[in-house]
């Protein structure tokens, strides 16, 4: 995710810049810049590590006491020299930093075109600048405020004008920004490690709101220009606990990103005026999706279980069949491919070996490969002929969460996209669907608000050896995650089964006080599922359920409730999830593990 750093006072900018952006490298990113105010502006930026730009500033030094950082973690455009931040326009007026998307960029872009703005990177944040220029009305401020209201999306912004050198203007809507307050001094930044050094005194911007920084003052105001009084927090984190965003690990930072993830996913793919899913990035016809009449879905671990609820729905929608297939295995496999394969492979990394390997064989057979992942320029985004970014930030922490949901979130909205184009489905159905999928990221917040009960529930298993998963349906595909998830950070060994396969042999297994988490949203299989839970139950094992809030009969079958929001059926995955990622963690935190960094595991499997 991006890094803003700001900064105005009587020092010189580009070290505190660049030290800023060192503290927030844990955001991760490829690519830095720097601008600064010296009569000019002027501007240096680098792709790849900050070591990068460093040498080019001790090669060509920059000098001046107003500047802004960026580190970019790229969205639109692939990590370049041209396309790192700050941008500028082509009169050199204006430069502006940028964390987030800009979802209309496009349209504004081919307006700014057409009125004779000449454009030298890909990225969205450029056309900020060249709004910013085209608006100008003699006064930054109410400038910033005339670009803004033309933009939509989820954004935080630092903007610096040549010909008013004593203000650097900060803008936030959904993503952070948050001001220092030095003696004499002012900073701006992303988060707060990146000015911790200098001031513990910080106002956290809320969304909507715009802050305009001088050398001795700092005001706030709505976007609109209404004056807000904001007071100053004292923050007593280190620099450790303030990376983590006050979070006790990443992992649990990242759990708690997941809401915002969805939001950030589903951006500018669904059409508020229509309602309908579009997917600008896809070039895809309907008579090309026509002629598929079947789908690969190649993946491994925790994306791979991705997979497997994308099949359910893509298969429910669509009516295609859609085999899913663990990456190391469908690569020897020799698949069958024809003209009407289409393959699609899922990589949080996009530099899974395996995953990458598939995609190239699939390539080498004749298929298209499509691919879903959360980075951009990563080799499959790069080798994959269509790709679909989840846009979940960077994930930090091993044990993958928030890119799991956003990757589903991703497949929703492409099983609704292909559905939508073919007609295989009644379009109230999929409107249904979509309005469904917009109350997800409250329905997460709702769950995320309570976790009393799941640690209660992690204190009680830690000591346990063995530990069982069980559902049906898309409920058994989430099982498999909930249990990877279990064992990965916990060491606890477990086990996930469809339900009604456990009396197959699995039963035998099941003995005095074993845990069993019975995963029960799927309302069709309901029956059925507490049949095998109360197999289970009757062989002595202590059950806890997950299901719908308002299903006032599983309580009398198993031994404890978590409940979740109702949602469709189709959708649940994403939500029941939740409390088994939050288990998983607590479980891993009661036995003393490393959660962010588990033994034997690599964020990235390079390797085969
Ligand atoms: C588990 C986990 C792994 C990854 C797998 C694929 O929490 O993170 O199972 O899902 O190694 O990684 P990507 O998605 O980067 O290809």
């Amino acid at each position: 995710m991006c890094g803003i750093v700001g900064y105005i006072g009587p020092k010189q900018a580009p070290s505190i810049l660049v030290e800023g952006l060192k503290k927030l490298e844990y955001r991760g990113y490829d690519s830095a810049g720097i601008s600064v105010l010296n009569g000019s502006i002027q501007v240096k930026k680098a792709k790849g590590r900050l070591a990068v730009l460093e040498e080019k500033l001790m090669a060509e030094p920059l000098e001046g006491n107003l500047g802004i950082g960026h580190t970019r973690w790229a969205t639109h455009g692939k990590p370049s020299d041209e396309n790192a931040h700050p941008h500028t326009e082509q009169s050199g007026n204006f430069v502006v930093v940028h964390n987030g998307i800009i979802e209309n960029y496009l349209t504004l872009k081919e307006e700014l075109i057409q009125k004779g703005h000449q454009f030298v990177s890909e990225t969205d944040t450029e056309v900020i600048a060249h709004l910013l220029s085209d608006l100008f009305d003699g006064d930054l401020i109410s400038t910033v405020r005339k670009a803004v209201a033309k933009m939509s999306g989820a954004y935080a912004l630092g903007i610096i004008y040549k010909n008013e050198p004593d203000k650097l203007v900060a803008v936030r809507l959904a993503s952070p920004l948050i001001i220092g307050l030095g003696k004499g001094e002012n900073f701006l930044a992303s988060d707060i490690p990146a000015i911790l050094e200098h001031t513990r005194d910080v106002i956290i911007l809320n969304d909507g709101e715009m802050a305009i920084l001088t050398q001795d003052s700092v005001q706030v105001t709505t976007l609109t220009g209404e004056n807000l009084q904001r007071e100053p927090l004292k923050v007593d984190w280190d620099i450790e606990t303030a990376e983590k965003g006050g979070y006790d690990h990443f992992m649990l930072k990242e759990i708690y990103e997941q809401p915002k993830a969805f939001r950030n996913t589903m951006g500018s793919r669904i059409d508020s005026q229509s309602g309908k899913v579009v997917f600008p990035e896809l070039q895809l016809t309907k008579d090309e999706i026509q002629q598929v009449d079947r789908l690969y879905i190649v993946a491994c671990g925790t994306a791979y279980h991705a997979g497997l609820i994308g099949k359910n729905i893509i298969e429910q929608l669509l009516r295609i069949p859609v085999e899913v297939e663990v990456a190391s295995e469908y690569r020897y496999k020799n698949p069958i491919i024809n003209e009407r394969t289409m393959v699609m492979v899922i990589s949080q990394s996009g530099e899974t070996a395996d995953t990458l390997a598939a995609l190239r064989e699939s390539q080498r057979l004749g298929a298209k490969v499509f691919a879903i992942t959360n980075v951009v320029g990563s080799s499959v985004a790069r080798e994959a002929d269509q790709v679909i970014y989840t846009w979940a930030g960077p994930e930090i922490a091993v044990a993958s969460t928030k890119a799991y949901t956003s990757q589903l979130i991703a497949l929703y909205l492409f099983a609704i996209y292909l559905a939508q184009e073919l007609g295989t489905q009644d379009s109230a159905l999929l409107q249904q669907l979509v309005e469904e999928l917009v109350k997800l990221p409250e329905k997460a917040e709702q769950i995320l608000a309570n976790t009393e009960e799941i640690k209660q529930f992690a204190e009680g298993i830690k000591e346990k050896e063995h530990l069982f998963f069980i559902g049906r349906g898309l409920d058994y595909a989430v099982s498999l995650e909930g249990s990877l998830k279990l064992k990965e950070i916990s060491y606890i060994h477990s086990e996930a089964y469809a339900a009604g396969e456990l009396k197959h042999g699995t039963l035998a297994l099941i003995e005095e006080n074993i845990p069993v988490i019975a995963l029960a949203t799927q309302e069709s299989l309901l029956d059925k599922t507490v049949s095998n839970i109360t197999e289970v139950k009757a062989r002595g094992a202590k059950v806890l359920g997950i299901a719908y809030e308002d299903n006032t009969e599983i309580g009398k079958s198993v031994d404890q409730v978590i409940t979740i929001p109702r949602t469709h059926p189709l959708l649940s995955p994403a939500l029941s999830v939740i409390p088994l990622q939050l288990l998983a963690y607590y479980t891993s935190l009661a036995r003393g593990n490393d959660v962010d960094k588990p033994r034997n595991l690599a964020k990235s499997v390079t390797v085969e």
